[in-house]
């Protein structure tokens, strides 16, 4: 790599080395040792519902088939076949009863196991088939989230999530039933880092008044507020792991509205509908607004549009986007479409907010095609020091929603795994005793 491992990103000093999101020796190493050791996100449980249901997907850079068995768990395997590694899925979702490559015909069932090898009897000696399966995952899930890794020897993802789990249950756990996916899976390309789309959706509550402001006074000019920096907010930072999450606790609920691009929701009271859908279940924590979360490394939500996306990445300057609509399965019919139409208009592909992030992201690669500018220094020094507030309703965060602490907790997460050269942090013992 351009820079010393030991050097991508300085705690003390609050600094990153921008060669982190271009240099593509470090792009190579993050596949091994951050994308093969951590847990990914795979489906939301209700993308395949029913036995042979399944989500042709990825893992990072890997091809992978979700599919749901008839013992109503889920297998998640490469998309490669044995043989000379063809994919054995070409179409990107459905029902299946077996998976048969179109090179030469080798099929697989919906386990991933070897069913039939055309010509076996007449021109193979003795050919083991139980051996040559389709290469599996290990599988986990969280409320309705699914999860899996390459890394046989991490902690589970219950473990993995940490004290994350309650910031997600936010979103996850607000109304009787979960969540659900709605709207087909809208997938496009960015040219830029998958870090920069990860890390904003961790921790970058600050950009919204300045990226944002065009579509927020073209939605709804009379209730913009005076000063973003009057809402109350909070920031969590993962005590380990590199997750993290911010929200807005009161004062803005106004995005909800801004978010629907006004007119459009005429006699329809998203806001109404949202506070009934997310009604504090029985003494739990109430609802933080417009949250931004990201799952470490790649996955993430921003409850404020109802979107869930991963950032897939595709070399050092690419990711492709797979986001879909997360809403609570509560929700009456009309709800959810609403909603549905609210995300396609905000931040989806063609959204409206959407474009602005993209913009900022692509620029900023452009920009790092420079060689002085790849070796100065980045500023991520916002909020350090600030201390963890004593709120019982939101633990361990700091009461300040514009900050960078939660980046902070996602670049030193990060760093951790790329220096790891035997994989032992990501193990499990190793991973339960760091604090971070
Ligand atoms: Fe799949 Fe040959 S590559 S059968």
């Amino acid at each position: 790599p351009s820079v010393s491992l030991t050097d991508l990103f300085d705690e003390k000093s609050g600094t990153i080395s921008p060669a982190i999101y271009a240099d593509p020796q470090l792009y190579e190493l993050e596949l091994e040792r951050v994308f093969s050791r951590s847990w990914l996100f795979i489906a939301h449980e209700t993308h395949i519902p029913k036995a042979g249901d399944y989500l042709a997907t990825y893992m990072a850079e890997d091809p992978v088939i979700a599919v749901r068995q008839k013992d109503g768990g889920v297998k998640v395997f490469l998309n490669q076949c044995r043989h000379r590694g063809m994919k054995i899925c070409r179409t990107d979702g459905g029902n299946a009863k077996a998976f048969t490559c179109t090179y030469h015909g080798w099929a697989y069932d919906i386990g991933g196991n070897l069913v039939q090898v055309p010509l076996e009897q007449q021109s193979f000696a003795c050919l083991d088939k139980k051996q040559w399966g389709a290469r599996q995952a290990r599988v986990d899930s969280y409320k309705g989230l699914i999860f899996a890794t390459w890394n046989m020897d991490a902690p589970t993802l219950s473990d993995y999530l940490g004290d994350a789990k309650s910031y997600l249950d936010l979103i996850l756990d607000r109304s009787e039933g979960g969540t659900e996916a709605i709207g087909g899976i809208v997938k496009w390309v960015i040219p830029c880092n998958w870090k920069f789309a990860a890390e904003q959706f961790c921790s970058d509550m600050y950009h919204g008044a300045t990226s944002h402001m065009s579509p927020m006074m073209a939605a709804s000019p009379d209730t913009l507020p005076g000063d973003p920096t009057d809402f109350s907010g909070r920031q969590f930072r993962a005590s380990r792991g590199g997750h993290g999450t911010g929200f807005f606790v009161e004062g803005a609920e106004w995005l909800w509205r801004v978010g629907q691009a006004g007119e459009h929701v005429s006699g329809f009271d998203i806001a109404a509908a949202e506070q009934r859908t997310n009604l504090h279940r029985s003494g739990k924590r109430p609802v933080g607004f417009s949250q931004h979360m990201t799952v470490f490394p790649n996955f993430s939500i921003f409850a404020g549009a109802n979107t869930a996306r991963v950032w897939h990445p595709r070399g050092p300057g690419e990711i492709e986007v797979w986001a879909f609509g997360l809403v609570d399965k509560a929700a009456s019919d009309a709800e959810k479409e609403q909603m549905r139409l609210m995300t396609l208009r905000t931040f989806s592909a063609a959204g409206t907010w959407e474009q602005d992030d993209g913009e900022n992201w692509v620029e900023v690669q452009r920009v790092l095609r420079g060689h002085e500018a790849r070796r100065t220094l980045f500023n991520a020094q916002m909020g350090a020091g600030a201390p963890r507030g004593e709120d019982p309703t939101f633990p361990e965060t700091i009461t300040n929603a514009f900050a960078e602490e939660a980046a902070r907790g996602f670049y030193a997460h990060w760093q951790k795994l790329m220096t790891d050269v035997d994989g032992s942090f990501s193990k499990a013992g190793s991973y339960a005793d760091a604090a971070e």
